[in-house]
């Protein structure tokens, strides 16, 4: 393992399920002038090898099937979070109406593990058992369907019109919600084919344990949305995209633009309508239990060690969310949330209620521009999901300015996904990251990046930016907190 691949790894989304770093390294400043190779020699994992199977790489072993060993791996795996579940009396996963919405508790690393495990084993299990020739030929098949129909069934309030206990016909549920009666069924049972809703006896609705919180939550309802009405219609651009565009860094330049006829904010601007499910949809994503809440930032990074009354700017920090949640959690610091002037309402209104208003200001600041004075020699600015939003070109627009107004104590930290190694972490949670990655393509020509991507971004925008740490799994949960400061 390489020094910057062992870095990498304690930033990875998914490193602590496989590789559990021995501690973490904390910024000091009287180490500031000690390069990122000797942090790396610092951080030593240990590769779970309970776990192998768990990854991409999957031996192509002819001595024992393969079928095989992935059964035994899904047994044990199996086993163990059964036993977990039993001895900490946690509701069994199941489908039907009741079940739990999270289904396995995940608070310890063992059990975290063995999901992990179990999850893995049993997708390529799976994918033995259809084989090469079938899954080509039913390839998104029934993903697309899938989501038309869902994405129906949201439009005619088909979740929040089946009752949370109980049943209800088809052809109640149809003249309560205007959708045809012999439509009705045919997205509907091809939901129920996929584990939404369920039909316990011919022509009688119920929910599932998946269909019930598009009852309850419009965020769920709003995933859903998303997914259907902006991201489809990009993603079906994404070849006329890289035959016109190839490698722009401009943001109009896009699959989303070819279908909307806009980029992505200019069009969201012309229709503010979509606004709402839009934010809805971001909570969702950001907020649950697969990304990092703005908790989980406010204990991840030693903001505790900060003198007492420093500054932090929230650069192009929205209302202040996650600005809020460190306030609340470490009283000794101020903050400056750098926004758009339209979102000052809703920014002051947010400070207000979470009675951190004292300390955090909203100032209006296009981050292309130079820092304005109060917020020259900040101790940190502070970026999240902004430069993931921006090609190479533009993020270094946005780097400069605040290279520039840091002093011999500032840091950057930021706020993003860092991506893995190629075979370094499972498949299934490579494959969520590798659709943001490509959703950031399709949307903003941007792009994830990885460690070796981020070290030479922040040293273009300006030759003394060098990454000092890095936080990752298992204080965070998606994103990696990069710290980046001056060396001279
Ligand atoms: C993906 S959101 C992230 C918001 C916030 N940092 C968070 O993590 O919730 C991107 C933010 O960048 C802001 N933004 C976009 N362009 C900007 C610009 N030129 N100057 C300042 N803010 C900008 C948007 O208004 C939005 O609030």
């Amino acid at each position: 393992m390489t020094c910057w691949s062992g870095l990498h790894l304690l930033a990875s989304p998914t490193d602590s399920l496989h590789f559990k770093p021995t501690h973490h390294v904390k910024p000091d400043v009287n180490r500031r002038s000690m390069s990122i190779g000797c942090h790396c020699q610092a951080i030593l994992f240990h590769q779970n090898l309970n776990t192998m199977v768990a990854t991409s790489d999957i031996p192509a072993d002819t001595s024992t099937s393969l079928l095989t060993t992935l059964a035994d791996e899904i047994s044990s795996s199996a086993t163990l979070l059964s036993s977990h579940i039993e001895s900490r009396r946690l509701p069994w996963p199941s489908f039907s109406a009741d079940g739990p919405r999270q289904p396995i508790c995940e608070d310890n690393e063992e059990v975290s593990r063995a999901r992990t495990a179990l999850i893995e084993a049993t997708r390529s299990l799976h994918a033995l058992a259809v084989g090469p020739v079938e899954t080509t030929k039913h390839f998104c098949f029934n993903e697309i369907y899938l989501l038309g129909a869902m994405q129906v069934l949201c439009h005619f309030e088909i979740p929040q019109n089946v009752p949370l206990q109980g049943t209800i016909t088809f052809h109640h549920l149809a003249s309560k919600t205007g959708l045809s009666e012999a439509l009705l069924p045919r997205f509907l049972r091809m939901a129920i084919a996929n584990f939404y809703f369920a039909e316990p006896e011919p022509g009688l609705v119920a929910h599932s344990a998946w269909s019930k919180p598009l009852a309850t939550d419009e965020k769920m309802r709003a995933c859903i949305w998303f997914r259907h009405a902006e991201m489809l219609p990009a993603v079906s651009k994404l070849v006329d995209m890289v035959k016109r565009y190839p490698d722009s860094p401009e943001p109009q330049d896009t699959a989303f633009s070819l279908a909307f006829g806009d980029a992505f904010f200019g069009y969201k601007e012309r229709h503010p309508e979509n606004m709402v499910q839009f934010g809805q949809f971001l909570d969702a994503f950001s907020g649950g239990s697969s990304a990092d809440s703005a908790e989980s930032i406010a204990r991840a990074y030693p903001w505790e060690t900060l003198p007492n009354r420093a500054l932090v700017v929230d650069v192009g920090g929205g209302i202040g969310h996650i600005s809020a949640a460190i306030a609340q959690a470490h009283p000794h610091l101020r903050f400056q949330v750098q926004d758009f002037e339209d979102l000052r309402g809703a920014a002051e209104e947010l400070m207000e209620s979470k009675g951190v208003k004292d300390r955090v200001e909203f100032v209006s600041h296009n981050f292309f521009d130079p820092q304005p004075e109060p917020a020259r020699g900040a101790a940190v600015y502070f970026m999240r999901n902004i430069l993931h939003n921006w090609s190479d070109l533009y993020c270094k627009r946005i780097l400069k300015p605040i290279a520039e107004s840091m002093g011999p104590e500032s840091r950057i930290v930021n706020c993003d996904i860092v991506l893995p190694e190629p075979n370094s972490v499972p498949k299934a949670q490579d494959a969520v990251i590798r659709a943001l990655d490509l959703t950031m393509l399709s949307l903003f020509n941007a792009k994830e990046r990885s460690t070796d991507q981020w070290k030479e971004l922040f040293a273009s925008a300006d030759g003394r930016l060098e990454i000092t740490d890095m936080v990752g799994k298992p204080r965070m949960r998606m994103d990696s907190l990069v710290e980046v400061r001056l060396l001279c």
